[in-house]
């Protein structure tokens, strides 16, 4: 069975990206697993030479156990989130036996925004990142969510059932792409 992670890098409790990443649960729930980037300090070398986050090391574990991992990041400033950055950038770094958790590893990349273009500049600025990281970045299918008041409730709830299908739709291409586990 296929194991993929899901991490949102929006720590707002009424997250639009969480609330999308609960819904891909929903609809795989024996595939994806979430984990969060609660916890996570502002990355500091000092910080890294003395005593590396446990928060860190903990979901570097986790990372690298999985087939892989599916990434549900806002957009800000038509660039990608600095908490989500701040916790890609602390995830990149040794610790233990694991050198690099992102290197050749399948990832998707999907977005909610409010706005009408969904994420797509953000999910666009991840793309070097995830190139530098050596991940395998995921391009057969897009998930841009735009207009996202509309299309979660007040708690985060996905409630638009044509959304829920394109989500469905590229996690069963993703899924497919990161292999039988
Ligand atoms: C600093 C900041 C910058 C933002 N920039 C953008 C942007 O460039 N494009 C966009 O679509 N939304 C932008 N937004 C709005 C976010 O998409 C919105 O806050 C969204 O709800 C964040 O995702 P979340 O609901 O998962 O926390 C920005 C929000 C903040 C706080």
């Amino acid at each position: 069975m296929t194991h993929i992670l899901g991490i949102s890098g929006s720590l707002r409790r009424r997250s639009f990206n969480s609330g999308l990443l609960r819904a891909a649960r929903e609809l795989h729930p024996e595939v994806i697993r979430i984990a969060t980037i609660e916890g996570i300090p502002l990355y500091n070398a000092d910080v890294e030479a003395a005593d590396f986050p446990a928060a860190v090391a903990a979901l570097q574990q986790q990372i690298a156990a999985a087939d892989g991992l599916l990434l549900v990041s806002p957009e800000y400033n038509n660039s990608v989130p600095g908490v989500a950055k701040n916790a890609v950038d602390w995830l990149s770094r040794p610790s233990g036996s694991l050198r690099n958790v992102f290197r050749d590893k399948p990832v998707g990349l999907i977005g909610a925004s409010p706005g009408g273009f969904g994420t797509i500049l953000g999910q666009n600025a991840w793309l070097p990142v995830l190139r530098t990281l050596g991940a395998r970045h995921w391009s057969g299918g897009r998930l841009m969510v735009s207009g996202a008041q509309r299309v979660f409730d007040d708690e985060g709830g996905l409630v638009d059932a044509e959304i829920r299908e394109r989500l469905d739709a590229f996690l069963r291409g993703f899924i497919e792409f990161c292999g039988p586990g």
